[in-house]
């Protein structure tokens, strides 16, 4: 017969020994925040504030719902990288059928930075509305004065509305060609021209998967796959990063980038990005520039594995890359192992990114830590 004290400190033990405690990241695998639970925040964004990391992403539910977001976007701490608290929804969705933001909506690649000036936290996502599939190609924004929320929703919308970028003249624009049909055999070269620009030049420029920049100069970027996908567009928020301002270039039109994700390193602006199939991996790719608005130029498939890891990214797909703080040239490739047929199973990919003759690559560790970058 045990004493209550022994009960208790059994009790106390067995739920230590539960606790997950992480030293290493093991790509693929179940990963427990500190509730045991699956971290749940797919197609993630992260930021480093008052020396923690907050990490938030698309909260997914079980089952058949598929992609809809039923709750909001998850937040979660960690002042190591291995080990995550859970720190609630960040921005939940509405139960007001009037809102834009409404429960079932699409919320995706949820992604925040602080405003230094303002001392706000500004999140944007791609949104989709409710029951329109992936018609309606909006970003989002919303804000807050707590970095784990609540999340004030602003609006959503699509991009500069009767605005030309800054790479593109309105001679261009004259010549350019709107064609629906995908048949013409010209078409390829048309969207390359334009015609998808010019369709949606009064009603705005389509914006799906999408991410944040900010330089050190505190200018921040959004940066967003449009035109049906076809090409990038890099716009330069507001000061507030509260709006976009009128200025943005189109990038790499006709070349088919989704899940674009950006650091900087010695100067140089990279890059990984997928192509086009939905939840299915694809082959990732690599792009540079010395500036957010220069010349974008293509590298290449970052992948260094077998075959089968090139032409999948190791099976995923890009959603963000974490600078580490305190070590030199350390950057994390993060992407998403999406799971359509059960989306909250979906698996998480960080990778330390490697350089090859300055050229960043990647390679699969089934196992790794931070001591990664010391070598
Ligand atoms: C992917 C995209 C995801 C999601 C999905 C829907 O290509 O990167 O964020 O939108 O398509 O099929």
């Amino acid at each position: 017969m045990k004493s209550p004290l022994q009960l208790l400190l059994f009790v106390f033990c067995a739920h230590l020994m539960a606790q997950s405690d992480y030293n290493k990241f093991t790509p693929g695998e179940l990963w427990l925040d500190n509730n045991e639970v699956h971290i749940n925040a797919h197609g993630g964004g992260f930021l480093f504030h008052d020396e923690i990391y907050y990490w938030f992403g698309e909260h997914k539910v079980g089952g058949e719902s598929g992609n809809k977001a039923m709750v909001g976007v998850h937040a979660y701490s960690s002042k190591d990288l291995y080990n995550w608290k859970d720190e609630g929804i960040a921005l939940k969705m509405l139960a007001d059928t009037l809102s834009l933001l409404q429960i079932a909506s699409v919320v995706e690649r949820p992604k925040v930075i602080y405003n230094k000036k303002t001392q706000k936290f500004v999140m944007w996502f791609h949104h989709e509305l409710k029951d329109q599939g992936y018609k309606a190609a909006l970003t989002g924004v919303t804000v807050s004065d707590h970095v784990t929320g609540p999340y004030v929703y602003i609006n959503s919308f699509r991009i500069h509305p009767n605005v030309f970028p800054l790479n593109f003249s309105e001679e261009q624009f004259l010549n350019a060609e709107i064609i629906e049909n995908r048949e013409d055999e010209n078409w390829k070269q048309k969207v390359i021209d334009g015609s998808y620009f010019k369709r949606d030049f009064e009603t705005g420029q389509m914006s799906r998967d999408m991410t944040l920049f900010v330089d050190d100069d505190e200018i921040a970027y959004h940066i967003t796959a449009s035109e049906e996908n076809h090409t990038l567009l890099i716009s330069k928020l507001s000061d507030d990063y509260l709006s976009l301002s009128n200025e943005y270039i189109r990038v790499f039109p006709g070349g088919r980038n989704e899940a674009p994700a950006i650091f900087k390193k010695d100067g140089k602006y990279y890059m990984f990005s997928s192509g086009l199939t939905g939840w299915k991996p694809n082959p990732g790719k690599l792009s540079v520039s010395d500036s957010m608005f220069g010349n974008w130029t293509f590298l290449g498939n970052p992948c260094k594995g077998t075959d089968e890891e090139n032409n999948t990214t190791f099976w995923s797909q890009s959603t963000y890359v974490l600078p580490v703080v305190g070590k030199k040239d350390a950057f994390i490739f993060m992407a998403d192992r999406w799971l359509p047929e059960n989306h909250i199973d979906g698996r998480y990919i960080w990778l330390p990114v490697e350089f090859e003759n300055g050229i960043p690559i990647l390679k699969w560790v089934d196992s790794w830590d931070l001591s990664f970058f010391d070598n």
